[in-house]
Parts: structure tokens; C-alpha cells; sequence
């Protein structure tokens, strides 16, 4: 058992609940800076994408009705139970050149030259060590495709993590060295500068675009579910679930507050927060 194995089971064992529960939240923030980036990608018709740290798969769907029938995409996700709804997705969508596997990004034996695309939306910032992975995709890149990412910036540019997060520390100790967590986590590539030395040491000299993206997304549509989302999922919920029985006895306060912070940006459709990620597209 490595490190990495520890991160995938925790995908598997402890996050899929949690992940399907809130999906229309989790994937709907996802799309909200996905759809923005799809200019900036231009991934073309014909193109053969591979999608790593796929998820549920939508990516790769909204990337098949861009490249069509000539292009293809292969989607790579190392949690069975999200590919099982991607597949049975693709399948209701009618798309065809769609083909989902389960594997580690960073070992997954793929094909060489053979991409004119590796995208990610939210995928490489929890893979144990992303250069492995990003060599990995520069390998299967042909000379001249893109690597094409989309990461969250830091935790203080997004309120739709940050928040809750200071909330549950102001109640609660931050998870210990020994806490199960699902990879290095989400806000693990803010860092411009880290993400270019990694870039290049995994082979891409040429970062094309470095761009940042912020939107308000809705972290509930209620302040109720905002309110369940946070406790369950992403810093707060990790806190939380690592305090163990402190974490239950504190819950009641943790609640409160979050309700009365949140309330403050509730609209008639549920509660916004604002967000900001890095759109990153680099050449082989
Ligand atoms: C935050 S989710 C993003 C999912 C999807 N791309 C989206 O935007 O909705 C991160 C995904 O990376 C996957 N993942 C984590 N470590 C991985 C690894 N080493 N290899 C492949 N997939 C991995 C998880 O199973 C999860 O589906």
C-alpha cells in the first residue's frame, strides 16, 4: 500500500457518497468554469482527447459534441462507482466515440503521440504526485497537442470553500499528518509558479496560457443544503470528519455559524459564494 492507494481509496470508500449526494452542486460549479474555458482550449473537431480525473464523465460528453464523430475521447478515472454513471450516461446521451477505464493517471499505460488533447477540470490537484501524471499525458501527447487544465485558485480567492473552512477551524483542530484525505487536495496547484516548474519538469517547456477565471457559483440551493454541503464535503467537511466525536459535539455551532454567514448571500434559488480557478494550456 503506497500513498497514492490511500488517496484512491478514499475516492472509493469515503467520498462517493458524499460526491453523488451533492453532485448537482460539485459538477455545476465544475461546469460553471469549464463552459468559460472551452474558448480558450479550442479543442477541435476531429481532435482525440483523453480527459484524466474524468469523474462522472459530463467533460467528456461536452467534449464529444466538440470534436463529433471524427474525434474521439477516452476518459480516465481511478473511482469505479463514478465511472459506472458515466457510462451508463454515455450511453442514455446516444454519444458513441466515448470510452471511460479505471486507472492511476500517473501509471496508466497509454498510448505515445497518439492525443491532440489531455484535459482535466478539477482532476490533477488530487494525484499523489502530478509530475508522474503530466509526464504520463506529455507521453501520450503527439508532438504539438495541448495539455489543457483547469485548477481552483487559492483557498482566499474562493469563498465557496474558504468560508466554511474558517468556520469549522474556529470550532475545531485542522486535520492531523495522519488524516485520510482524498490526495493533496484541491487547492494544491494555486501556485503559478509551482505549476510551471512542474510543467516543465514533466516536459512542457511551452505554457501557452495562464488565465484567471472567477464566478459566483451556488454552494446550495437552499441555505439548508448550503449549509448540509458544507459539513459533508471539501475543507469543512474533512475537518469535521477528522475531528471525529469532537467534530459531532460541535457540529450544532459549526451549523449555526455557517447558516448565519451563508444567509448573507442566499438569493431566492439558494446560496452564491464567489469562486476563481486557472485556465492552463501548455504544448508538447
Ligand atoms: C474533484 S474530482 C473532478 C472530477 C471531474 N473531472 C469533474 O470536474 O467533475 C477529482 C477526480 O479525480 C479522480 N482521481 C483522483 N486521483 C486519481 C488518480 N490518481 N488517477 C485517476 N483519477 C484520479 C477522482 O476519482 C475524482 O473523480
Amino acid at each position: 500500500m503506497n500513498g497514492n492507494d490511500d488517496f484512491i481509496n478514499c475516492w472509493n470508500e469515503i467520498l462517493v457518497p458524499k460526491w453523488n449526494r451533492f453532485r448537482h452542486i460539485l459538477s455545476g460549479n465544475g461546469a460553471v468554469h469549464s463552459d468559460m474555458a472551452f474558448d480558450d482550449f479550442a479543442i477541435r473537431p476531429g481532435d482525440k482527447v483523453l480527459d484524466i480525473g474524468c469523474g462522472y464523465g459530463e467533460t467528456c460528453l461536452d467534449i464529444a459534441r466538440i470534436v463529433g464523430p471524427e474525434g474521439e475521447v477516452f476518459g480516465l478515472d481511478c473511482t469505479q462507482a463514478f465511472l459506472d454513471i458515466a457510462n451508463k450516461e454515455r450511453d442514455e446521451s446516444g454519444i458513441t466515440n466515448v470510452t471511460f477505464a479505471l486507472g492511476d493517471a500517473q501509471t496508466y499505460d497509454l498510448p505515445e503521440n497518439y492525443y491532440d488533447v489531455v484535459y482535466s477540470r478539477f482532476g490533477v490537484m488530487f494525484f499523489q504526485n502530478v509530475v508522474y501524471a503530466l509526464k504520463n499525458a506529455h507521453k501520450a501527447l503527439k508532438p504539438g497537442g495541448k495539455l489543457c487544465m483547469i485548477v481552483w485558485r487559492t483557498l482566499g480567492d474562493n469563498p465557496c470553500w474558504g468560508l466554511a473552512k474558517d468556520i469549522a477551524l474556529r470550532h475545531l483542530p485542522p486535520p492531523g499528518d495522519n488524516a485520510q484525505t482524498c490526495g493533496p487536495g484541491p487547492f494544491s496547484m494555486a501556485n503559478e509558479e509551482t505549476d510551471r516548474g512542474m510543467m516543465k519538469a514533466a516536459g512542457f517547456e511551452d505554457v501557452v496560457l495562464f488565465k484567471r477565471n472567477d464566478a459566483e457559483v451556488c454552494v446550495g440551493t437552499s441555505l439548508q443544503e448550503a449549509v448540509d454541503f458544507q459539513i459533508m464535503v471539501g475543507p469543512s467537511g474533512e475537518i469535521i470528519r477528522e475531528a471525529a466525536e469532537l467534530g459531532k459535539e460541535k457540529l450544532p455551532e459549526v451549523r449555526q455559524d455557517m447558516e448565519d454567514e451563508m444567509r448573507k448571500t442566499l438569493r431566492e434559488d439558494g446560496v452564491y459564494l464567489p469562486s476563481s480557478t486557472w485556465f492552463i494550456m501548455a504544448r508538447k
